[in-house]
């Protein structure tokens, strides 16, 4: 059945079955009136770490705490109702320990009411997301160019390119399905590695920057949207906000300095009782 007509929100088996059947979209969110908008055209709404660079201007995600993504979460699961809401647990927040992804996970989903949660993973962390999953937090995986190793990586570079990169991505997404992820984010890969990963995993793979091979897509929404300044070379934009926003602040600031606003139909008039 397509989705529109599925009653209730989207569950985490119903993504995980719609594998090579439908294609998964998938959009982040961060505010109640945005993830309003998107959530009838989405299956899943993600509260990416990216809100620390796209609406709070950091430089990278490193510096995202719990707390800005459980507030961010709060308003986008209020926002929707059929999306499944996923969040981003953010970088210090689960690579300690077992316990300490697990601690985390539980005050996201309790203070947020979302679904499940998101997690940049190398195969170090295999054992980290077996430990949520059999615990009953949903995973979702994010294998490739992980944004939390910018500084690691020395930037925001994409992977796959060379041997290595292929065989440590590769290793990467199987080490996630194996330990239970319902889904695995592919992010800034060679087209045929995200091919080869697509095929290798039983998990959906929900693509960015990493072509049209996988069972779904993401976009980080404001990038799509033209409200961030800078464009990826794998995005595509689907409208020009910043610009209606920039015109729109021009033409108040005009109005304001004419003294043509408010207008007449535009005040409050006295009405005397009676
Ligand atoms: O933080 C984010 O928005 C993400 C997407 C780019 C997948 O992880």
């Amino acid at each position: 059945m397509p989705n529109q007509q599925r009653p209730g929100r989207i569950t985490v088996p119903a993504i995980r079955a719609m594998k090579r059947r439908e294609k998964i979209v998938c959009l982040t969110a961060y505010t109640a009136p945005v993830a309003a908008l998107l959530d009838p055209h989405v299956d899943v709404l993600l509260v990416g770490d990216s809100v620390g660079m796209v609406v709070h201007g950091l430089p990278t995600p490193t510096a995202v705490t719990l707390e800005m993504m459980i507030l961010h979460g709060q308003a986008v699961v209020r926002g929707s109702s059929r999306a499944l809401v996923v969040v981003d647990l953010p970088f210090g927040s689960f690579e300690a320990s077992p316990e300490q992804a697990f601690a985390s996970s539980v005050r996201v989903m309790q203070e947020t009411g979302c679904h499940a949660v998101k997690i940049e993973a190398g195969e170090a962390l295999a054992p980290t997301i077996a430990f949520l999953v059999q615990r009953g937090v949903p995973v979702m995986g994010h294998v490739g160019l992980r944004p939390q190793a910018v500084h690691v990586d020395g930037g925001f570079k994409a992977k796959g390119r060379t041997a290595g990169e292929r065989t440590r991505a590769l290793a990467e997404a199987r080490a996630a399905d194996e330990a239970g992820c319902f889904a695995i984010v592919v992010e800034g890969v060679a087209a045929d590695l995200a091919d080869e990963i697509t095929r290798t995993v039983a998990a959906p793979t929900i693509g960015i920057g990493a072509s049209s091979v996988c069972d779904g897509q993401v976009l980080v929404s404001d990038d799509m949207l033209g409200l961030f300044e800078r464009t990826p070379k794998f995005v595509r934009r689907y409208a020009d906000i910043r610009s209606a926003i920039g015109g729109a602040a021009a033409q108040y600031a005009a109005d304001v300095r004419a003294g043509t606003f408010p207008g007449e139909t535009e005040v409050y008039r006295f009405k005397p009782e009676g």
